[in-house]
């Protein structure tokens, strides 16, 4: 049984000490693929560096929306457009709107402004796009409608209702699951997760953020992923193989991981 890492930040500090050990950790689960996203420009370009060094390891590139401050001032766009030219960069991303963070109106639309640069990026490179968005469904999907006609991509740790994901699905797009699905107050999740169809959802950790139950509030790491997995079958009532099956296939086309 295989499994992709769809989504994860290896570049974090908490993993400075034991990256290895939690490949080989991933590996030995059946995690034998995973994207690691940057945040940053710096942030971005290591994750390139990492893609090269493990195998299996595909590499996301571009500006987190809490991370645009000082987006045009170090020439941002142009060094994700050409960093994303590398082999193994399968995305951009993540990339998208925060609004839990950023009250300030101002700077949405500032993040509005990055977002739609980004998605420029990804369409001029035939790049599929991983989205992060929280706390601001309605500009996202306003943004992706206008915004990214031919381009496809998927909504990491999807938080929105049924009705947004529906409409997320309508366009062809995908949603990613993590480990609150599996947390006693995961609200809407379950009934998203039984509802999808089986060619629109990825598995992803977030780690280090975000550990599935039984490793809720510890640093998270690739090979969680199969707790999530696990809760997925229980609640769509498939086997793990199945999900498995289906999920690898999905990220595969999505992100062309070869
Ligand atoms: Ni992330």
């Amino acid at each position: 049984m295989n499994f992709v890492d769809t989504h994860c930040h290896l570049t974090d500090e908490k993993f400075s000490d034991d990256l290895t050990e939690v490949y080989h950790r991933a590996e030995n689960s059946g995690v034998i693929k995973i994207i690691n996203f940057g945040a940053t420009l710096d942030d971005s370009f290591r994750v390139v560096e990492f893609a090269k060094k493990f195998s299996g390891m595909f590499a996301g590139v571009g500006i987190h929306p809490e991370e645009i401050e000082n987006f045009v001032e170090n020439n941002s766009a142009e060094k994700i457009f050409n960093l994303a030219k590398e082999n193994n960069v399968s995305a951009i991303g993540e990339i998208g709107l925060d609004y839990h963070w950023e009250k300030d109106s101002e700077k949405r639309i500032l993040q509005q402004k990055i977002f739609i640069e980004q998605l420029d990026i990804a369409r001029q490179l035939n790049l599929p796009v991983c989205v992060h968005e929280r706390e601001a469904h309605g500009d996202a999907l306003k943004i992706l409608k206008n915004h990214a006609h031919g381009l496809r991509g998927v909504l990491h740790c999807f938080s929105g209702s049924l009705e947004i994901a529906r409409e997320v699905w309508k366009m062809g797009w995908l949603i990613g699951i993590d480990g609150p699905v599996t947390f006693k107050n995961s609200a809407k999740l379950p009934e998203i997760v039984k509802a999808a169809p089986r060619e629109m959802i990825l598995l992803e950790t977030d780690a280090p953020y975000l550990a599935p139950t039984p490793h809720r509030g510890k640093r998270n790491e690739p090979s969680y992923l199969v707790d999530i997995a696990k809760k997925i079958s229980e609640i769509r009532g498939e086997s793990l193989e199945e999900i498995a099956e289906y999920t690898t296939k999905n990220a595969e086309i999505l992100y062309s991981l070869k």
